[in-house]
């Protein structure tokens, strides 16, 4: 049986990437900061599934936090079959006006954290030549978005970075995804602080978690190097950057995104 590890395991999507990880019987490794929801939901998973689940707490934006869960999961004598950098959060509003620890987290966490990770992870697997990696980017990743300027860079770099790395590791039979959720019902609008009114229509769009995680299993097993969650307005939203000038779709975004009064 695999062993998963899941960053950001205590809520949305990485709680529902440790539930379907136990439905198929995975040992799972439960990566966040909130000790009482991991607890709570690794009892849970023990007694409904009879697997093996690990707890461990870590602050991903801390220094050496990486090195210090390659650490862990050693100790626990246990080898990562398969590794969701799933951790991730965003902030509203101009770049400027934003808390500047509030930014600079965000990119420890989105794009410091996930490499991390994937150095300790990556060289067993390749060695094992078995292993996956999903990376969660977003479709924010696939065009820059005004007020959202620090999270929609660091997904692009997810984008990027998982893209590049599926080529690289492809011949020794590891598979590295970017998965690519549009809208999904999890605290991440809260987090953010987006106004009423667009966590609302973000709202009206939003996929279930259980959905975007079930689409990324099957999509996993696939050798493609992203998939877009959802259906046509994903898709439209993830493709629009290749049919109109950069500039132009940049300033519309701008607009859609300007707060309001
Ligand atoms: N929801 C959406 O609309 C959407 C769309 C596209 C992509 N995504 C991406 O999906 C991923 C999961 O987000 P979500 O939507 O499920 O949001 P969520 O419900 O807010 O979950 C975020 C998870 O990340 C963990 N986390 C946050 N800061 C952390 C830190 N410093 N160290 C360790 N863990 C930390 C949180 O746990 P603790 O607070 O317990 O640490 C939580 O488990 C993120 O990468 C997000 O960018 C979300």
């Amino acid at each position: 049986m695999a062993t998963s590890l899941i960053t950001g395991a205590s809520s949305g999507i990485g709680a529902a990437f440790a539930q379907a990880m136990a439905v198929r019987g995975d040992s799972l490794v439960l990566v966040a900061r909130s000790q009482d929801k991991l607890e709570t939901l690794a009892q849970q998973l023990r007694q409904q599934h009879g697997v093996r689940v690990e707890v461990i707490v870590q602050d991903l934006t801390q220094d050496d936090a990486a090195t210090a869960i390659a650490h862990a999961v050693r100790t626990l004598n246990m080898t990562v079959d398969v590794l969701v950098n799933n951790a991730g959060f965003g902030d509203y509003g101009a770049f400027c006006d934003g808390d500047r620890t509030k930014q600079l987290d965000m990119i420890r966490l989105n794009i410091l954290a996930l490499t991390d990770l994937t150095y300790q992870f990556l060289p067993g697997m390749i060695e094992r030549q078995s292993g996956h990696i999903i990376n969660v980017a977003s479709i924010a990743a696939f065009q820059p978005i005004p007020y959202l300027a620090v999270y929609a860079a660091t997904k692009s770099f997810v984008l990027s970075f998982s893209e590049a790395l599926w080529v690289e590791v492809e011949p020794f039979g590891v598979k590295v995804l970017a998965l690519c959720p549009g809208p999904t019902v999890t605290n991440f609008q809260a987090v953010a602080e987006f106004p009423d009114s667009m966590g609302d229509q973000a709202t009206q769009l939003a996929m279930s978690a259980k959905t975007v995680v079930a689409e990324a299993m099957e999509a996993m097993n696939s050798s493609v190097p992203n998939f877009v969650n959802g259906g046509p307005v994903n898709q439209f939203l993830a493709n629009v950057s290749r049919f109109i000038p950069r500039a132009a779709l940049v300033k519309s975004i701008g607009q859609q995104f300007r707060p309001k009064g």
